[in-house]
């Protein structure tokens, strides 16, 4: 059942910290940093393909596996097969909440019939994409029973976060911030004001979300989960791209929500694209750690507790995911159904 929520993805939002732990258990030893998946893979370089919200977490991936010097690149898995880039010696990843998405399946084949070898990250034990590839790496968020991805997408960059600490290890600090997680998931959900938010902007013309680096995704990810929910129009762009065509659609009526954490160039750039947004007279929803004076150009705010640049993605999310589920609540929506879209889809 619902446990009380009024919606399962509601109450799937507020299991993250539950699943975040359940991801981490048993993975990462305290003492030396070694992180253990049980999966065996040393990539010189990595390909993601899958779809959605998935394909948000693997352009998470991507950004994960560059800050640990190892090339990487996310596909659409719809567009993987029209024009297959060579593999030589990379590791395909399909990341696949379901293990049946047939786009993503599709495409792992494909891969496979290139001589690449290939990993699995999904939740669901014993999908055809766990049958299909050669190694598994299980991101155990428990059941998505919400159309919506929310709790399996934070399980998905977990995931990947600690993939590429296996080869590396985990620094002190990594540990910390791995530790952390869950408990920083925890008080988000405790203290967001998303829901006055979603109030304030209802009606709304369109609602756009921008940021950079593990950001940029998260601005993906939350326009598409406020659009498959609400109907509204939502768009994320990486927050640099704005002015080279996207501000032309920007104006008093359309709220523009940025995530900017941590304090340093990445998030200095993203602050200047936000000064650009409001000298168009666009209300502006800053998601920040408060590391940064973002706060200071914005109508208003969504906290998240300081963490690293990795974790402050997932954090960031969960606010927008927030954000999503009030807009659309507002507007009566058929939340855990959306029109048009089933919770796997098995046609390419
Ligand atoms: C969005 C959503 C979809 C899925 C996509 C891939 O909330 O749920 O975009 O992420 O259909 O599904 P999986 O991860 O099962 O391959």
């Amino acid at each position: 059942g619902k446990s009380g929520y009024d919606h399962f993805m509601l109450k799937e939002i507020h299991e993250q910290p539950r699943s975040l732990r359940q991801c981490l258990r048993g993975r990462v030893s305290e003492l030396d940093g070694t992180v253990d998946l049980d999966v065996d893979v040393d990539p010189d370089g990595v390909q993601f393909v899958a779809c959605g919200t998935s394909y948000h977490a693997a352009l998470c991936g991507v950004s994960l596996f560059h800050e640990a010097g190892i090339p990487a690149q996310a596909f659409l898995a719809s567009e993987y097969a029209t024009s297959p880039p060579p593999v030589d010696g990379d590791l395909v990843i399909g990341v696949t909440q379901s293990g049946e998405t047939a786009d993503t399946l599709s495409a792992l084949r494909e891969a496979k019939r290139r001589g690449a070898e290939t990993l699995a990250v999904t939740n669901v034990v014993g999908s055809s994409v766990s049958r299909e590839c050669d190694q598994t790496l299980y991101i155990r968020a428990g059941p998505e029973i919400g159309v919506a991805a929310t709790k399996t997408f934070s399980s998905q960059v977990l995931a990947l976060a600690l993939l590429v600490l296996s080869g590396t290890g985990a620094s002190r600090q990594d540990v910390a911030a791995l530790r952390d997680l869950p408990g920083n998931v925890q008080q988000v959900l405790d203290e967001s004001n998303a829901e006055d938010i979603a109030r304030a902007y209802d009606g709304s013309d369109a609602y756009f979300f921008i940021g950079r680096g593990l950001q940029y995704p998260v601005s993906l990810e939350g326009a598409l989960k406020f659009k498959e929910i609400s109907y509204e129009h939502a768009e994320g762009f990486a927050a640099g791209e704005l002015k080279h065509g996207p501000l032309a659609l920007v104006t008093e009526n359309t709220p523009v929500f940025a995530a900017v954490t941590g304090d340093d160039l990445l998030a200095r750039k993203t602050i200047g694209n936000v000064k650009e947004v409001e000298a168009r007279d666009a209300p502006v929803v800053v998601v920040t750690d408060g590391q940064n004076d973002a706060a200071r150009y914005a109508d208003h705010v969504l906290e998240v507790p300081v963490s690293d640049d990795r974790t402050a993605a997932i954090l960031a999310n969960v606010q927008l995911q927030l954000v999503a589920y009030h807009a659309a609540a507002l507007l009566d929506r058929s939340i855990d159904k959306p029109r048009n879209l089933a919770k796997s889809v098995t046609v390419e």
